[in-house]
């Protein structure tokens, strides 16, 4: 999950700096380059750096999060890391980490509660029931009660608001990091 996020970021990074790049000799150069020339510099630019990066390594944003190592289940820890306030949960032995700030008005969210998602489904006589999702953790804001899935961040309510959700890794040694 950790490399995985990792290779994502440092796709990004590259295929940010060929663009980059690819601008910059157009305008050292003072050359105007049709779309197509264009698109075809940033593209080798894009791979020279991918390339790159295989031959040093990925690039890994993951920091340690000291304060988070011997989390036990049902324990948070909320730490600062690199400048932002994020919160990690210990849920039934998962880690999970998740950034300290509502959606709706910038509230404290990791001071709020953590429980099992409960959904809702209508049943063939068309009641409805509800149904414990365990291992869908949800935590809610202690301001005004939004709730988002601890996994994707997603709000329940209504998905198009989100809270911005870290991956976690646990070293041998207990280390915690999160990727950012
Ligand atoms: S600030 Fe979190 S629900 Fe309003």
């Amino acid at each position: 999950m950790l490399l995985r996020s990792a290779i994502h970021y440092e796709l990004v990074v590259n295929l940010f700096y060929a663009v980059i790049l690819s601008e910059a000799k157009n305008l050292l150069v003072n050359v105007r380059l049709t779309k197509r020339q264009s698109v075809s510099r940033g593209f080798s630019c894009f791979l020279l750096f991918t390339i790159h990066s295989l031959f040093i390594g990925v690039t890994v944003p993951a920091y340690v999060v000291p304060e988070a190592k011997g989390l036990q289940p049902g324990q948070k820890v909320i730490a600062t890391v690199q400048g932002r306030e994020i919160g990690v949960f210990n849920v039934a032995g998962r880690l999970h980490a998740v950034r300290n700030v509502c959606a709706d008005q910038s509230g404290p969210l990791c001071q709020g509660d953590v429980f099992d998602r409960i959904d809702a489904e209508i049943t063939e006589d068309r009641r409805i029931r509800e149904v414990l999702n365990a291992g869908r953790p949800v935590i809610a804001c202690p301001w005004h009660a939004w709730e988002y899935d601890l996994q994707t961040g997603e709000c329940l309510w209504n998905p198009k608001y989100r809270v911005r959700v870290y991956a976690v890794e646990v070293a041998a040694d207990g280390t915690v990091t999160v990727t950012m």
